[in-house]
């Protein structure tokens, strides 16, 4: 049964990929794919758009057509022969491993997925409370703690056997007497690996065992953060499931169906890279000054967080939960529209075409909605579809705004599970792979970031004492 399912997937993005390649030509935008000598000339726009920031050999956004390129390979082609984790090798090195090569980096995956001593740190504050984005940063700030030669548990003095206390006075930094075992050790039958000093993190910002260690980290966390806010304790992943198989495990606590985890692993690959974007962007800023990988990846983090980047998913799904029915689409998209309101799941940057994830994210959101036979996510789905069409046939048509890759996500992911104010951490466990892969490249040849600004203040005001002024 499930293997026909799988094939039903492939199949669905087979079709997918006939019909985008009918219907659009993929020549690449001379401009914008070429080596670069520098100084370059370009037309900057608000926001830096149409700013050259650096060249790049990792992915490439076709903006005008709809094509996303990882490493020369499309990735309608991706979704149907590869997986995250070759992705992730792909957009690192720069080419698909050999099988000797995919199963080291495999090995690396699995060694750096179980990080039980940071999610014991995670579990001393109040995640439940947190904004998941903002748990999820604390998480990749106790992973630096943890994994960094600088902070490591070897160079802080032991307080514990220098403070002397007596039998009423035992001071706070010593573990509570009493419990056999602290109540937040996980009993498994893995031995927990003691994290090694990373010499080589003095000298480098980035290594590619630390960006071993934020890929396989950052579900670990993410999957943390889902089991602390529904009150129970953190599971560890299961060596024998993929990446994406662990990432739904790990949040969800119940092991995936094939089906959950091929949907769940295409949905990775569609968020690992796409150029310049906000958070990538922000990753590349904080490496640049050589601050370190776990410092730029929370940036990345909380550039995602934004409603109008990463957090657009969530707000799409509250969205079609406002219209309430595909009948109330047209009053609601009339009211939207005379309000000027920016329409949740539409519009980009760089894409005035439709966004390939989109492509493939619809027919899947389709494909899960049916396979599950939740009635309420049917109607989300065809709330989703009338809108869209709404849409497309105005923003789309008057001004190149059509729907992008965050439209249909949100729909994917509550069919697989999991709860709306996850969907951006899941954002990052995808985007960490191409984070990690442009700061590997950019500090190659690495220049710190620092635009201009142009002032148009005043000059030459006369300094007046405080009694003397207005
Ligand atoms: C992601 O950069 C990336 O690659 C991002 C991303 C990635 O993979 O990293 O693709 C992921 O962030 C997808 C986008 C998710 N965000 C949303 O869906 C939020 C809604 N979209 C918009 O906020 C907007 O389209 C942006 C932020 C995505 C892009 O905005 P721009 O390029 O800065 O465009 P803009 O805000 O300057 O808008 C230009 C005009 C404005 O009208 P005017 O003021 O000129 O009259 O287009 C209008 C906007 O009002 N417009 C929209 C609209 N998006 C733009 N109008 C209605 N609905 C929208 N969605």
């Amino acid at each position: 049964m499930s293997k026909k399912n799988v094939r039903n997937i492939d199949d669905i993005i087979i079709a997918e990929r006939n019909r985008a390649f009918k219907e659009v030509d993929t020549s690449p935008e001379s401009q914008f794919t070429k080596t670069l000598t520098w100084p370059v000339k370009c037309v900057v726009g608000p926001g830096l758009e149409g700013a050259i920031a650096c060249e790049s050999k990792v992915g490439y956004v076709n903006g005008s057509k709809g094509w996303l390129i990882y490493r020369g390979y499309n990735i309608f082609d991706l979704c149907i022969h590869s997986s995250f984790e070759e992705v992730s090798y792909l957009l690192l090195y720069g080419q698909l491993p050999a099988a000797s090569e995919f199963s080291t980096f495999n090995k690396e995956l699995k060694a750096n997925r179980n990080i039980v001593r940071t999610i014991r740190l995670l579990m001393a504050f109040p995640v439940e409370k947190m904004n998941a984005m903002a748990g999820l940063r604390l998480g990749t700030n106790l992973m630096r703690q943890e994994f960094t030669y600088v902070d490591h548990e070897a160079y802080r003095p032991d307080f514990a056997s220098n403070i002397y206390s007596d039998e009423d006075s035992i001071p706070m930094e010593t573990v509570p007497r009493g419990e056999s075992q602290a109540i937040y050790e996980f009993r498994y039958g893995q031995g927990i690996k003691k994290p090694r000093i990373i010499e080589d993190d003095l000298k480098h910002p980035a290594s590619f065992e630390t960006c071993y260690r934020l890929i396989s980290g950052i579900p670990t966390l993410v999957g943390a953060i889902s089991k602390i806010r529904s009150g129970s304790l953190p599971i560890n992943s299961d060596p024998k499931l993929s990446h994406a198989g662990n990432l739904l495990y790990m949040i969800t606590g119940r092991k995936p169906t094939s089906i959950e985890e091929r949907i769940m692993d295409i949905c990775l690959i569609l968020h690992a890279d796409h150029g310049m974007n906000a958070s990538t962007f922000a990753t590349m800023v904080v490496a640049s000054t050589l601050s370190d990988i776990f410092f730029a990846a929370g940036a990345g983090i909380a550039a995602l967080n934004g409603p109008l980047h990463g957090g657009a998913n969530e707000k799409v799904l509250n969205m079609l939960k406002e219209i309430g029915s595909p009948s109330q689409v047209k009053s609601w998209y009339k009211d939207a529209r005379r309000k000027k309101k920016k329409i949740m799941g539409f519009g980009h940057r760089v894409y005035k075409a439709y966004d390939p994830r989109a492509r493939i994210l619809a027919p899947l959101a389709e494909y899960l909605v049916k396979f599950k036979g939740d009635k309420e996510l049917q109607n989300l789905f065809n709330i989703a579809q009338t809108l869209e069409k709404e849409v497309v046939g105005t923003l789309g048509v008057e001004r190149k705004i059509f729907t992008n890759v965050d439209f249909y996500s949100g729909i994917v992911y509550t069919g697989l599970g999991i709860a709306p104010e996850l969907f951006t951490p899941l954002f990052a466990v995808s985007r960490i792979s191409g984070w990690t892969a442009r700061v590997m490249e950019y500090l190659k040849a690495n220049r710190i970031f620092r635009p201009r600004a142009i002032y148009s203040g005043e000059f030459n005001n006369k300094y007046k004492p405080i009694n003397k002024r207005r």
